[in-house]
């Protein structure tokens, strides 16, 4: 096999997103931030743009929308796949791996072995270092160096635990078909100690993985402090296929305890509603967090897919981006806590732009109507609007007049709905052509959505990030219409604007 060349015009290939020059990738791995980079390493088929040889790739950015694409940093090999995984900066060189006054990054990963291996059918956490910055990586001669003999364990999260009780390396990793999350402790990164599980709980409609734990300050009070565990599945997820789910409790350096479980063990479907999600979306899976974010920022990438039709997305010569990067924190909620979610980049400066389009209190009647002068293909749409008699009101994007994403507010079911199924090309797979929905609740009586729109996708955050929703779309190059529709009756557009990045 050979590196894919182009066939079609690239015109899916995102402008504000992360995806290889012309590979295959799925999850976000290894995210770190060193020496003044953002290193993003990825699960990448080094040879083809569909899923295998998988390798980790490697791309690097300073203002989390620009991305250097870099040589692959750990290749698979004969006896084993590169599996998803973190990467640490071992300061102390606790690791041994430093030399002299040169720490090393350390890559914590999955080895998935392959048929001629010793451990064939097994998956076991390994590492690898580097000692220039990220960019080569030396494989550990002592790997693996956590295996417990199941076919099963992977994506290994690593981070440093700090207390009064002392400080050492904590790892979250899955047993996938177990629905388990398992905690081990290290104080050198090569011999590992079981602390806990957790799980079954919540979602449990397909294998775990993915898993990442981190605290975060409650409303930005530095005193009060909990812990979320991400747990990525597939399938299971509220709209179906691939999502990533999150529970909020207390970790005390050996167990994280849940207090937003509402199902203990298998799951019950008809609960899906009732779990945390990081993304109601189709598209946004294997979520984790960079290790050492300036500023105490916790940051987080997706993977822009979804396993039920990945390999199949009509792209070309690459396949699957990566999300926006995303800034999350905590908000207290009606006696509980919910994740709140914005894009990080800095993009009204990025692109030298502020917004081309504004549009203040009008009335939406009844019917679809295109904004002269809002059309575009790589936006940022920000508007607030109050539900007047229609059953439902939003903005269609990437359209013209017959076809077009469909973004809305059904206040009478008080659901917010991403409908794609004219968005452009679906028939590449059976499931992609959807409408997903979540909850929403009215703040003030209004609806507030901002919508990145890119060659190839749209992310909304609503209600200020309480609740995402993050779909891939194929619409023609020429569709770049917004439009404002009513169903059944009116809505009031409090204000709408529109900032374009190309
Ligand atoms: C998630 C996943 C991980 C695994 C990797 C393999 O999408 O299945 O569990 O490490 O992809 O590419």
């Amino acid at each position: 096999m050979t590196a894919v060349t182009a066939t079609t015009a690239d015109t899916f290939r995102p402008a504000l997103h992360y995806a290889a020059r012309n590979t295959w990738l799925n999850d976000p791995n290894g995210l770190i931030f060193h020496e003044g980079v953002y290193h993003l390493y990825y699960q990448n088929n080094p040879l083809d743009n569909v899923w295998g040889n998988m390798s980790w790739g490697h791309a690097t950015s300073t203002d989390l929308l620009t991305w250097t694409e870099h040589p692959v940093a750990i290749a698979c090999n004969e006896t084993e796949d590169i599996f998803s995984g973190s990467i640490v900066y071992d300061r102390n060189n606790t690791s041994g791996f430093g030399t002299g006054s040169t720490a090393p990054l350390v890559a914590i990963y999955t080895s998935a072995y392959k048929q001629v291996s010793a451990h064939h059918g097994i998956q076991a956490q390994s590492l690898a270092y580097s000692l220039d910055g990220g960019y080569t990586w030396t494989k550990h001669t002592g790997n693996p160096v956590l295996n417990r003999g199941s076919a099963d364990f992977r994506d290994p999260k690593v981070f440093r635990y700090q207390s009064d009780a002392g400080s050492y390396w904590v790892m979250v990793a899955v047993e996938a078909q177990e629905f388990q999350v398992v905690l081990y402790k290290s104080h050198d990164l090569k011999s590992w100690e079981l602390l806990s599980s957790f799980g079954p709980a919540n979602a449990t409609g397909g294998v775990w993985e993915c898993p990442d734990l981190f605290p975060l300050p409650v409303d930005s009070d530095p005193d009060n402090i909990q812990w979320v565990l991400t747990v990525n599945l597939n399938p299971g997820g509220p709209n179906n296929g691939s999502a990533g789910q999150y529970f909020i409790g207390d970790f005390d350096g050996t167990t994280f305890t849940s207090a937003t479980t509402v199902t203990e063990g298998l799951q019950d479907p008809a609960r899906l509603g009732d779990y945390q999600w990081l993304d109601w979306g189709r598209d946004y899976y294997a979520a984790v967090s960079f290790s050492d974010a300036p500023d105490g920022r916790r940051l987080m990438i997706g993977w822009m897919n979804n396993w039920q039709y990945a390999n199949e997305i009509p792209t070309s010569p690459w396949r699957s981006p990566m999300s926006l990067v995303r800034e999350v924190s905590l908000q207290s909620a009606a006696g509980s806590w919910q994740l709140v979610q914005q894009a990080a980049g800095d993009l009204a400066p990025h692109a030298g732009h502020s917004p081309s389009f504004n549009l203040a209190a009008v009335e939406i009647s009844d019917g679809q109507h295109i904004l002269d002068g809002a059309a575009g293909s790589v936006q940022r749409i920000d508007l607030s609007v109050a539900p007047g008699t229609a059953e439902e009101f939003g903005l269609i994007v990437r359209g013209n007049r017959t076809q077009g994403t469909r973004i809305g507010i059904r206040p009478t079911d008080s659901r917010i709905v991403v409908d794609r199924r004219e968005s452009g090309q679906t028939d590449f797979h059976e499931t992609f052509a959807s409408i997903d929905t979540a909850p929403i609740q009215a703040t003030n009586g209004s609806y507030e959505l901002t919508i990145y729109v890119d060659h190839c996708s749209v992310e909304v955050f609503a209600q200020g990030g309480q609740i995402t929703l993050t779909e891939l779309i194929f619409p023609a190059a020429t569709n770049t219409d917004v439009s404002l529709y009513a169903t059944g009756g009116t809505a009031t557009l409090n204000n709408l604007s529109v900032t374009q990045y190309a």
